[in-house]
């Protein structure tokens, strides 16, 4: 096993004689840019991926197209690595129960974490079209599930998915209701609001000084709520914000997510923090064959990736991983912005491909202009392979910037003895040093180009060697093809 280079100055990749791209600079996160058949993937993406094998980092790769496992696969294989390969799919001996989890690590994620933590979950499944909602609908969602997470956790139930929904859907929808006997036989709510009551007073009765577990600071709120206010809601408020609940929950309830993300003792379960012992986890539920659950189960995955590496407090000495993510417009989420501020202090090396800038629009819903700006603002690295969007290349030329230059221009005329006259004007123009088109000239690997893709790199305040700030960069294909 590789043991894992933890220097930040360690070169990962030889970009040219003297230009070096360290692990200090796989921290500041990455953004590959390219037309289909640019040669991103077997170009720029398999020159890193493989230089964070050869590091030794452990890691997260999601995939969307069917072949991303075998390569992965082979690449794994080429670093001696192939054993630490952790391939997640319904059919392998692995789950991931997020909620259960977040629930149980250390003391305990407070209630306000696990509504933020669903609210995402919900963006994820959603596509995003969440974000559109109403401010009231998501006030009124998340006061639901803060209430719902508190009820559970004062019954001394588990918080998964299930009992939430349990509780949701078993909720008295008026007051009348609460005092029927056949509710009060079926419901899950019930029956969790009497444990929780019993628990609360048998708590209060204590004159030992006992200190109450503090989910029950809130139980009067909880116990209010359910009684009162949710039973009260306007029909319409209570039916959108269940629904919105119950749509995503409904999902994991079933199928390939349950199979992923509910505890099964059959399996072992894969926390992402494996990634910092070195685990490769590949997410193989490719977004071609999965479609929307593909989409959903990685996003959630990457989500807890994200979250799990960053709460740990990195030092000098910490593994680092990668986050590596081939057509990445599927996997994007609100919360990408703010990770990627901290990753690099967590050690955490994003790497993210994608053929045009308006994947990064669309896969961020809504205001995704503004949160794609701010988000590849915070990729330091961005290499451009060849490209024919226009859109693309013009703002990959306005990255790179303009630059004064001295333009010539020459006019003739015929004085009145009818002889030729020149005369050359010297003019200052602002140009870009890169032009668009520039883009679509680069080098797309395969037999033409023998097997050689080229591309433009460019980091935030990085000059290079050759005092540009870009430079051209060449990957040699493995020829497999
Ligand atoms: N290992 C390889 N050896 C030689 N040629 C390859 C190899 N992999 C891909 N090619 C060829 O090189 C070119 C670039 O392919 P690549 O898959 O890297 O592009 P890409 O930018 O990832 O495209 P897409 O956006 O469709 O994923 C294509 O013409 C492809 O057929
Ligand atoms: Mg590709």
């Amino acid at each position: 096993m590789n043991d894992n280079v933890v220097d930040l100055d360690f070169p990962l990749v030889q970009l040219s004689e003297k230009d070096r791209w360290t692990v200090r600079d796989a921290f500041e996160g990455t953004m590959v840019l390219g037309g289909t058949g640019s040669g991103k993937t077997s170009g720029s993406g398999h020159t890193f991926a493989n230089a964070f094998l050869q590091a030794g980092f452990g890691g997260l790769v999601l995939t969307a197209k069917p072949d991303e496992l075998a390569e992965w696969r082979n690449w794994a294989s080429a670093c001696g690595r192939e054993d630490q390969l952790l391939v997640v799919h319904p059919a392998e001996p692995w789950y991931f129960d997020f909620m259960e989890y977040e629930a149980r690590r250390d003391n305990g994620s407070d209630t306000q974490t696990m509504v933020s933590l669903f609210m995402l979950i919900i963006e994820i499944a959603n596509e995003g079209s969440i974000q559109s909602q109403e401010t009231y609908w998501l006030l009124a969602l998340r006061q639901m599930l803060r209430n719902a997470i508190d009820m559970l956790k004062c019954a001394g139930e588990l918080i998964t998915v299930e009992t939430l929904y349990r509780l949701i859907v078993s909720a008295p929808t008026s007051v009348s209701r609460l005092g029927s006997e056949d509710w009060q036989q079926d419901s899950y709510c019930f029956r969790c609001l009497n444990t929780a009551t019993d628990q609360y007073e048998a708590l209060t009765d204590l004159s030992d000084g006992t200190q109450k577990p503090m989910h029950f600071d809130d139980f009067d709120i909880a116990f209010l709520y359910w009684t009162n206010e949710f039973p009260n809601l306007a029909e319409k408020t209570r039916s959108i914000i269940v629904s919105m609940f119950t749509t995503t929950a409904d999902a994991f309830l079933r199928g390939t997510l349950k199979r992923l993300f509910v505890t099964d003792h059959n399996k072992r379960p894969a926390p992402p923090e494996l990634a910092r012992q070195g685990a490769i986890i590949v997410m193989d539920l490719n977004i071609k064959e999965h479609e929307d659950v593909g989409r959903i189960a990685q996003g959630v995955y990457k989500l807890m990736f994200q979250k799990a590496n960053e709460r740990q407090v990195a030092s000098d000495s910490t593994p680092g991983v990668f986050l590596y993510a081939d057509e990445c417009q599927f996997f994007l989420n609100s919360y990408d912005l703010a990770f990627q501020q901290t990753a690099r202090s967590s050690r955490i090396a994003s790497f993210y491909l994608s053929q045009t800038l308006s994947n990064f629009h669309v896969g961020l819903g809504e205001r995704g202009e503004q949160k794609a700006n701010a988000l590849l603002g915070n990729l330091s690295t961005k290499i451009f392979h060849a490209n024919p969007d226009t859109t693309t290349n013009e703002w990959s030329a306005k990255l790179i910037g303009e630059d004064w230059s001295l333009q010539s221009s020459s006019t003739s005329s015929f004085d009145q003895q009818d002889e030729a006259r020149m005369s050359t004007n010297l003019s200052e123009q602002r140009r870009y040093i890169i032009e668009p088109i520039a883009f679509t000239q680069l080098q797309r690997g395969g037999q033409p180009y023998d097997y050689t893709v080229s591309a433009l790199m460019h980091q935030v305040g990085r000059t290079w060697s050759t005092g540009n700030n870009y430079l051209e960069v060449f990957f040699q294909q493995s020829q497999s093809q």
